[in-house]
């Protein structure tokens, strides 16, 4: 199975933005370690940035590839973007979104996700185990 891991604006910074909000472990350590726990199991590919039309564009890509699943933090863009909405609704890919953080705890403007209703589920405040367990149930369902 093929499941896609997309991470939004500052995640390229995990690990030494806010460590005590988001942890002290890396996104390329998180990737290292998503990548060996699932190794024969699913084939991950990776992608970050920090700009909303490229994780438009990334997507739109994915959807053409024809992939099994998708797993998104589309971090401060979940609050905004319509358009990473209408990708991933265009998509139709089976997309789950994964918060480190717990969205109900922190500031109100963080309480409500435009690409949540896109997804199949959301996954918030369980840390990096989130994205583990958005894999497994994209394994699960695929
Ligand atoms: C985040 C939460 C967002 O509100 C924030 O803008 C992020 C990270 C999280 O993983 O907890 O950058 O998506």
């Amino acid at each position: 199975k093929r499941i896609a891991i997309l991470n939004g604006p500052n995640l390229d910074r995990l690990g030494k933005r806010e460590p005590e909000i988001y942890g002290s472990t890396t996104l390329a350590d998180l990737e290292t370690q998503l990548s060996a726990a699932f190794d024969g199991q699913a084939e991950l590919t990776f992608f970050q940035s920090n700009h909303e039309g490229a994780l438009v564009d990334k997507i739109s890509a994915l959807a053409e590839a024809g992939i099994d699943g998708l797993v998104i933090n589309g971090a401060a863009y979940t609050h905004t973007s319509v358009a990473l909405r209408d990708a991933l609704l265009g998509s139709k890919l089976r997309a789950v979104e994964v918060h480190i953080s717990n969205l109900y705890l922190r500031e109100e403007f963080r309480h409500h996700s435009f690409t949540g209703p896109a997804c199949v589920g959301v996954i918030t405040g369980l840390g990096l185990e989130g994205y583990y367990a958005a894999v497994r149930f994209l394994l699960l369902e695929a």
